[in-house]
Parts: C-alpha cells; sequence; structure tokens
C-alpha cells in the first residue's frame, strides 16, 4: 500500500561534459539542469567579492508552475554559504510555458582557497551540482 503525501528524497546529478555525438535532446536536458560557478580565479583574503550562480550554458530552462528552478545554493566544501528560493514564474513575468534564465549574485569572502561548488534543485528532475570552481586566496 502507497503512503500518500510522502516526499522522495531528490536525485542527485551531477555536471557532465556535452559531447559532439550527443543527441540534441539529452544535451538540452543536460545543459539547462546544470548550474555554473563564476567567480575570479583569484581573490583577496577577507575581501568581498561576487560569486554568480547561474543555470545552463546554451538551453532554457522552463519556469512554470509545476515544473521550474526553485532553488541554486553555493558551498564551499561542504559548507552552504547561501541559498536563493525563486517561486514559479519569477524569471519570466509569469508568462505560461515560458523558460527563464535562473541566476543568482551573492556577495562572500573567503578566508583560505575556496573549493566552490553549486546545486540546484529542479522541482521535476531533481538536484543538480556544478562543476567545482576553485578560487586562491592571496
Ligand atoms: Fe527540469
Amino acid at each position: 500500500m502507497q503512503k500518500e503525501n510522502t516526499q522522495q528524497m531528490p536525485k542527485i546529478n551531477y555536471a557532465t561534459d556535452i559531447t559532439d555525438d550527443m543527441k540534441e535532446a539529452k544535451k538540452d536536458y543536460l545543459d539547462r539542469h546544470t548550474p555554473h560557478v563564476v567567480a575570479p580565479d583569484r581573490v583577496q583574503k577577507g575581501k568581498p567579492f561576487a560569486v554568480t550562480v547561474k543555470m545552463g550554458r546554451d538551453y532554457v530552462h522552463p519556469d512554470v508552475v509545476d515544473h521550474h528552478i526553485q532553488t541554486l545554493q553555493l558551498f564551499n566544501g561542504d559548507t552552504l554559504l547561501a541559498t536563493a528560493t525563486y517561486n514559479p514564474g519569477a524569471t519570466t513575468g509569469g508568462m505560461d510555458e515560458a523558460k527563464g534564465y535562473t541566476q543568482v549574485t551573492f556577495q562572500i569572502s573567503l578566508g583560505r582557497k575556496g573549493k566552490l561548488t553549486a546545486m540546484s534543485y529542479c522541482t521535476k528532475h531533481g538536484l543538480w551540482v556544478s562543476e567545482e570552481k576553485i578560487v586562491e586566496v592571496e
């Protein structure tokens, strides 16, 4: 007997290289779900700098009531630094069937070398983890 109102653990997906021989539909699926960390290669110790977490490079994710990017999170190693939460339609003006680039910029500072990763949560397709971005501190 199946329980009602149970929440399942979301599937966790990791950033994948999109190769030329991959089918277009698979490239689209992977690219629009993969978060990316955009940050400087080198920063000064304790000095604030901007880190942007953005979704996809070439493909756009839907932003509708039952299917949208709900959260973007920024980690340094295992430590959660920041979370942004989006309601459906926030990136598209609430238009039906619309797609939108979900993106957020956090202001952080580091005391030593950073190993930044981002995690996104799609309400239909689970958790997605970016590649690691190393930020050197001088
Ligand atoms: Fe999705």
